[in-house]
């Protein structure tokens, strides 16, 4: 039995009935794979063609590398070729279906018979036999030999996300670790959040960094602070309380490009010289909130002033009061520890015949297709292990 028709349960159901063996798939929803469905803004965001350990989030780096490499973007796109569904890559690797994400679900529920998928199917109780684990639902009791949980993480409620894989780890003794929103946008309160709301729309090519991470991607500022996939990916990153430093147009060297637009045209004015690099309603703001000079020529700014707008612009550091949360966090970081599952199969370590696949492990990708190059690779792992 698998717990989850999302993109792992279906995948890792899909493979176990392919080998001939009888498999069922429940889920509480109403329609299997939602979150595929609404992914990479309708067009499922399927894979990231560069993808290596080091684009995932764990307390062990290492655990995700035995299956990723095992089951690649590539066998992924032998697949899609197969079912005949074409995809681009957009960029960065990330590779999108050329028509709506609905023809991977197809794809998915290809695999299975009607008969082994069950919705709208709620778990009451999982208890372990002699022989494997009884399940009471709330469509009369079941019983499986091995029991693989793929119900994701919290992110977005509202789509039916529910804690259920952690309380099962918690009830067979598992640690978990302390599930947080990612890949999500960051809040502001007061003054900022007030200056970030009146430029909302603008969006400009950062740098974001923390201590330990670094993104060169897109900012773009919004009603209640700043989104985009630079900060979506430093999210991922962020503790409360921390800071983020932003270098904009991060390929720009702004004490240099100041100081000879400063000899050739000193009576240019500083907004208009930054205004060749960055939006206009951008450095308004900047200059409304102090950030910046107000100087009417750049010849009036010393070699000292210009390092100082150059310092302000490549190293702007912000404290988000905190994140939109789970309403609008695309995934959840954190989830079991990996130290109670096999890298191998995704077995637990102390219940035989227990998996858990999918984003409900302390396995957190980056944006860009990363997180269900995740959801199959693990899923691909235990279905192996399962069908022995
Ligand atoms: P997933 O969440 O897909 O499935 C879990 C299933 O379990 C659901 O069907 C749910 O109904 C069911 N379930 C939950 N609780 C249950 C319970 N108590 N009982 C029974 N069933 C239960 N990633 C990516 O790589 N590329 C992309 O383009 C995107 N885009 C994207 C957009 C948006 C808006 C979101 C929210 C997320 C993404 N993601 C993404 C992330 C990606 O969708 C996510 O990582 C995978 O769907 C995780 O797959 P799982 O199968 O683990 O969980």
């Amino acid at each position: 039995i698998v717990i989850g028709a999302g993109a792992a349960g279906l995948f890792c159901a899909g493979r176990i009935a392919h080998k001939g063996k009888t498999v069922l798939v429940i889920d509480h929803a109403k329609n299997p794979a939602e979150k595929v469905r609404i992914s990479g803004g309708g067009r499922c965001n399927f894979t990231n063609l560069h993808t290596t350990p080091k684009n995932f989030l764990s307390n062990n780096p290492h655990f995700a590398k035995s299956a990723l490499a095992r089951y690649t973007p590539r066998d992924f796109l032998d697949l899609l070729a197969r079912h005949n569904i074409a995809w681009h890559e957009k960029t960065l690797g990330q590779l999108f279906c050329d028509e709506r994400s609905g023809a991977i679900i197809t794809m998915l529920l290809s695999e299975l018979n009607p008969g082994e998928l069950a919705l709208e199917t709620s778990v009451d109780k999982v208890e372990k036999t002699s022989d494997g684990f009884a399940l009471s639902t709330s469509h009369g009791a079941l019983q499986c030999t091995s029991l693989i949980i793929a119900t994701g993480g919290l992110s977005i409620p509202k789509m039916g996300a529910t804690g259920f894989a952690y309380d099962i780890a918690k009830q067979f003794s598992h640690d978990v670790i302390e599930p947080r929103p990612a890949l999500v946008p960051f809040t502001f309160s007061g003054d900022l959040k007030d200056q970030f709301a009146e430029i909302s729309g603008v969006a400009v090519d950062v740098n974001t960094h923390t201590e330990t991470a670094s993104f060169d991607e897109a900012m773009l500022f919004t009603h209640r602070g700043l989104s985009g996939p630079a900060i979506l990916q430093i999210s991922s990153y962020w503790k409360p309380g921390g800071d983020v430093t932003i270098a904009m147009r991060p390929d720009i060297d702004f004490a240099d490009a100041l100081k000879s637009t400063r000899e050739t045209r000193p009576r240019q004015s500083l907004n208009a010289t930054l205004e060749d690099f960055l939006p206009k309603r951008l450095v308004a703001m900047l200059q409304a909130k102090g950030d910046l000079p107000s100087a009417p020529r750049l010849a009036d700014l010393s070699n000292k002033a210009i390092a100082a707008v150059a310092e302000t612009i490549s190293h702007w550091t912000i404290t988000p009061t905190g994140t939109e949360g789970w309403r609008t966090a695309e995934v959840t970081a954190g989830g079991i520890d990996t130290a109670t599952l096999s890298s191998k199969t995704m077995e637990s370590r102390s219940v035989a015949d227990l998996y858990f696949i999918g984003e409900c492990v302390d396995v957190t990708g980056w944006l860009g297709g990363y997180n269900f190059q995740w959801a199959w690779a693990s899923a691909a792992a235990a279905a192996e292990a399962v069908c022995g």
